[in-house]
């Protein structure tokens, strides 16, 4: 699927970009599914806002719960003062999350392609296996930031082989929150682990460690921005900085992305997200329709 010069840029940057990846109407059908798994879902009393804000990050049940469901997270800014949506609901979702690729039928189809799995091997994942999935719906005017990070702190492997697939389901501006990079800033070294803390001790919750107090880059000045049109896939390597901004614009930003680990890695207990044991991970390409 690769040329040598789209891998040599990957390892030197970190990212790739790959512009067409997905045809229109796969974008479009994964859209409407995800606008149809909002219309069916019903919150529960305890709101789930998401964040990856260090000082906020979310400890409830229905996270840590999320690695092997289909579940709907608020946006933080979609509750007025009388804690009631300031929109409608179906305009209020942060994200979808976290096993529609295996649980649905309609994302599972999206994911699990000979084509995603190519991309996977030319890149060194040869045994990919799909461990998290999420929609993200950057909501008209109050979709959030999501600071500045490296997947492998949240989806940590030993060794680490967290590798992201991200999916332009709308194009992604500067105006509506796209995807900012750090070119280089995979080979900078893994700052913080994100624990549980239910492995380790009686309470159940999540922990920052830190490894490496050297700063991320500072958004945006550091960054680069990836506008991209709907159907582009950028390949995030799982240690590369990376940052959105807040939308304030009148136009929404969807995305879809899988996040996949090696087989051959070990994956610690004490990381956030654990599958219940009937749902094993599977291969990236072994549902390939
Ligand atoms: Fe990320």
């Amino acid at each position: 699927m690769l040329s040598p010069e789209q891998i040599e840029s990957f390892r030197r940057d970190g990212f790739l970009v790959l512009e067409e990846f997905v045809e229109s109407d796969a974008c479009a059908a994964l859209r409407a599914r995800a606008i149809e798994i909002v219309d069916d879902w019903q919150p529960s009393e305890t709101r789930t806002a998401f964040t990856t804000i260090e000082d906020e990050s979310p400890r409830n049940a229905e996270f840590l719960a999320s690695g092997g469901i289909v579940w709907c997270f608020f946006e933080e800014e979609a509750f007025g003062p009388d804690g009631q949506l300031r929109q409608p609901k179906e305009l209020s979702i942060n994200k979808i999350g976290h096993a529609m690729h295996d649980l649905d039928p309609v994302f599972e189809r999206f994911t699990y392609t000979s084509r995603l799995a190519e991309v996977a091997a030319d890149i060194g994942l040869v045994d990919a296996l799909a461990l998290q999935s999420m929609y993200i719906f950057k909501q008209p005017s109050i979709g959030g930031e999501v600071t500045c990070h490296q997947d492998a702190t949240f989806l940590y492997t030993e060794p680490i082989s967290v590798t992201g697939f991200w999916f332009a389901i709308e194009d992604a501006t500067l105006e509506n929150g796209c995807l900012w990079a750090a070119p280089g800033g995979h080979r900078t070294g893994l700052r913080q682990l994100f624990k549980r803390t239910g492995a380790m001790t009686d309470e159940d919750g999540t922990v920052i460690e830190t490894l490496d107090p050297t700063p991320l880059p500072t958004p945006p000045d550091d960054l680069v921005p990836l506008e991209v049109p709907a159907g582009t896939m950028v390949v995030l390597d799982g240690q590369l900085p990376h940052w959105s901004g807040a939308n304030r614009s009148a136009h929404s930003r969807h995305a879809y992305t899988v996040h996949c680990i090696s087989a051959a890695a070990d994956y610690p207990a004490w990381n956030w997200l654990q599958r219940p044991a009937d749902m094993p991970l599977r291969r990236l390409a072994t549902v390939a329709a």
